[in-house]
């Protein structure tokens, strides 16, 4: 039995981005969000929904550009304090004793210490109601070496991505591995 929750915005689990963006002094900032995921394969873009009161959200329109950096579940309490506390009052990087480092490819920093990191460059504004979505073609994907297999692909055994479930408001790390994507739903078919 399904029981309705009503409209809410709500999936079983999101990943945690830390949004990197230079705001109008040129400070480096980071913002904690939720709402947002990947868009577009090609070109690749991901999507993230930004209130306008933060102090990012002016950063990106400005720049035109932002990065995305991913914590892992060891770094819960660093994603926690960027999604508490505003760039517009204090710096994030040095009260989190992080390192800001310049994209390669956008004009935003990102996070040195996280084993993931995306460089988006703004393409697409779309005002949704309480959040503005920003769409962001990916520029450049970067993997910290020691988090990748052999192949040369990231391993999601290492990466160990942050996870936020709304409504309960709670964090989770990396789930159990559970099948190969596009394999497992070809052994399913009943046979009738
Ligand atoms: C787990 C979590 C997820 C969040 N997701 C979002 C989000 O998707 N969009 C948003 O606008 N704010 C989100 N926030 C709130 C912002 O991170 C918060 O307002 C932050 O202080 C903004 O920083 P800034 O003013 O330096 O840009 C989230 C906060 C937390 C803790």
């Amino acid at each position: 039995m399904l029981i309705s929750l009503g409209p809410q915005a709500f999936l079983s689990s999101v990943p945690v981005m830390l949004i990197g963006s230079y705001d109008i002094e040129g400070r480096p900032n980071i913002m904690t969000a939720a709402w947002g995921g990947l868009s577009c394969s090609q070109p690749p873009c991901l999507s993230v929904s930004v209130r306008r009161a933060t102090w990012t959200h002016r950063a990106i329109l400005e720049r035109r550009a932002f990065t995305v950096s991913l914590p892992t579940s060891a770094q819960a309490g660093m994603a926690d304090f960027a999604g508490l506390v505003s760039g517009r009052s204090e710096d994030k990087f040095s009260a989190l004793g992080l390192t800001a480092s310049a994209g390669e490819h956008v004009d935003a920093p990102y996070v040195a210490e996280c084993p993931v990191v995306l460089e988006l460059l703004l393409r697409h504004t779309l005002e949704l109601g309480s959040h503005t979505q920003f769409v962001g073609e990916i520029m450049d994907v970067k993997v910290e070496a020691s988090f990748m297999t052999p192949d040369g692909l990231p391993d999601p055994a290492r990466l160990s991505a942050l996870h936020y479930v709304p409504l309960v408001n709670e964090y989770y790390g990396r789930g159990d591995f559970a099948a190969r994507a596009f394999a497992v739903g070809k052994t399913v078919r009943r046979q009738n």
